[in-house]
C-alpha cells in the first residue's frame, strides 16, 4: 500500500513568549485532526510539538504537495491561531505569512515534510521536530546515518546498504536541487553541506529508487517573508531498519550534540540538545536549541505510536555535554562563533541597527598621518 506521511509545522503562537504552546491551543490542533481523520481526509494523525511549534503529523493517500492536505493544515493553523489571539499568547500568527491560502503552502510560511512511499511490512519512522534552528541543522545527521560507517555499521555490514544513498541538496538561495551519490561523491557533498545556512539536504533515497526514505522541511522564514520573522525550526522524518539505518543508527548523530545557529532572536550558534517530549520548552536564553523524535511504527497507514525515543537515559550525556557547551557559548556573550558571522546576521534584526549607523562611517585614509 502506498502511503503519504505528512509532517506540517508553524509557529502560531507561543506560551510563556517562544518557549512552548499553550494546551488549549493543542486541543484545537488535536480536534481538527479528528475531525479529518473522520471525514476520511486523513488514515492517521499525531499532534506533536517541540518548544512553541506546532506539528500536524498526518498519513494519507493524496502524495506530496496536496491542495487539499496543505489547505487543511494551513486552515487548522488560523484557527489555532483565534485560540492564540483570545490567549494573548506571544507573537499570534507569527508564521502564517500570507492572508488567504492559495494552492499550496509553499512560500506561505508553515514548514512541511512529506514523502509518499509504498509501506513494507514493518515500517519504523522516526519523526524529529526542532526549535531554535534552520533547516540546515539536518546534514550533520542525515550524512551521519546514511553516510558515516562510524555512525552506521550497516553501511559496512548490510550487503541492501554497502552500495550507499543519494542526497538530493537544495541550495536555498539560488532555488537549485543537486543529486549526490555517495559514497563515490562524498567529498563533493560535504563541499556544501557543510554550509547548513544555504544548502540543505531535502531528500535522502535508496540506489535505484525514486522512493524517498528520509525527508526535512527547508523553508527559510526571512527569504519568504523578506524580513526577519522567526526562525525555522524545522522537521524530518527518516525510514528505518530492514536496509535502512536502524533506529539506533538513525539516533546516534545526536549523542553528540553538534553546533546549529538558531539560538536567540536567531542570531546565534549553540549546541543542538535531544530531549523528550517533557523537555521541549526552551528557556535558558530562549534555548538551548532541541530536538524531540517521535518514533512510530506505521500499519495500513496507521501511526502506532508514538514512542519518545529521546526519553532515554543513554542521552543524559549528551544533554549534559550540551549544557557545557551551552555555559561555553554564552560566556562570549555578543561575540563570534556564539553570535552568527555577519552574512548571516543579516537575515535577522540586526540590518536595522548597522543600516541607522552607516553614515557615521568615515573613510580610512590619511588617518594614520594625522595622529
Ligand atoms: C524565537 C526566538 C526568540 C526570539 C526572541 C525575541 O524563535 O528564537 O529567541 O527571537 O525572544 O523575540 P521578539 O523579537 O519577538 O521579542
Ligand atoms: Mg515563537
Ligand atoms: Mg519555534
Amino acid at each position: 500500500m502506498k502511503v503519504t506521511l505528512s509532517i506540517i509545522k508553524a509557529d502560531v503562537g507561543g506560551y510563556v513568549g517562544h518557549s512552548d504552546v499553550h494546551p488549549a491551543m493543542l486541543n484545537r490542533a488535536r480536534e481538527a485532526l479528528a475531525e479529518a481523520k473522520e471525514k476520511g481526509l486523513l488514515i492517521d494523525y499525531c499532534q506533536a510539538k517541540c518548544g512553541d511549534d506546532i506539528a500536524l503529523i498526518m498519513t494519507h493517500d493524496k502524495g506530496p504537495d496536496n491542495e487539499e492536505i496543505h489547505r487543511f493544515a494551513w486552515n487548522t493553523f488560523e484557527a489555532i491561531t483565534e485560540i492564540a489571539k483570545d490567549l494573548g499568547q506571544y507573537g499570534a500568527g507569527q508564521d502564517l505569512l500570507t492572508d488567504a491560502f492559495s494552492g499550496n503552502l509553499r512560500g506561505m510560511g508553515p514548514g512541511f515534510a512529506e514523502m509518499e512511499f509504498e509501506e513494507r511490512k514493518s515500517e519504523p519512522v522516526i519523526c524529529f521536530l526542532a526549535d531554535k534552528t534552520e533547516p540546515g541543522s539536518w546534514n550533520f545527521p542525515l550524512y551521519k546515518m546514511f553516510a558515516d560507517p562510524f555512525n552506521t555499521a550497516g553501511l559496512v555490514i548490510d550487503p541492501s546498504m554497502h552500495d550507499g544513498f543519494r542526497f538530493e541538496v537544495h541550495d536555498l538561495i539560488e532555488e537549485k536541487k543537486i543529486i549526490f551519490s555517495c559514497p563515490e561523491e562524498l567529498y563533493d557533498m560535504l563541499v556544501f553541506i557543510g554550509a547548513p545556512s544555504r544548502y540543505v539536504i531535502k531528500h535522502v533515497f535508496r540506489k535505484g529508487s525514486d522512493e524517498p526514505v528520509a525527508v526535512t522541511s527547508t523553508q527559510r522564514l526571512f527569504l519568504m517573508a523578506g524580513r526577519y520573522v522567526g526562525k525555522d525550526d524545522p522537521v524530518m522524518a527518516v525510514r528505518c531498519q530492514s536496509g535502512l539505518p536502524a533506529v539506533g543508527e538513525v539516533l546516534e548523530p545526536f549523542a553528540f550534540p553538534y553546533t546549529v545557529a538558531g539560538w536567540m532572536r536567531g542570531s546565534h550558534h549553540g549546541p543542538f540538545m535531544p530531549v523528550g517530549t517533557d523537555w521541549d520548552t526552551p528557556t535558558r536564553f530562549d534555548g538551548p536549541p532541541r530536538v524531540v523524535a517521535l518514533g512510530f511504527q506505521l500499519k495500513d497507514g496507521k501511526l502506532v505510536g508514538p514512542r519518545d525515543m529521546f526519553a532515554d537515559p543513554s542521552y543524559d550525556n549528551a544533554r549534559r555535554r550540551a549544557l557545557d557547551i551551552a555555559d561555553y557559548y554564552r560566556q562570549h556573550g555578543p561575540f563570534e562563533p556564539h553570535r552568527l558571522p555577519l552574512d548571516e546576521m543579516e537575515y535577522t534584526t540586526m540590518p536595522a541597527v548597522v543600516e541607522r549607523l552607516k553614515d557615521r562611517f568615515i573613510p580610512l585614509e590619511g588617518t594614520e598621518r594625522d595622529h
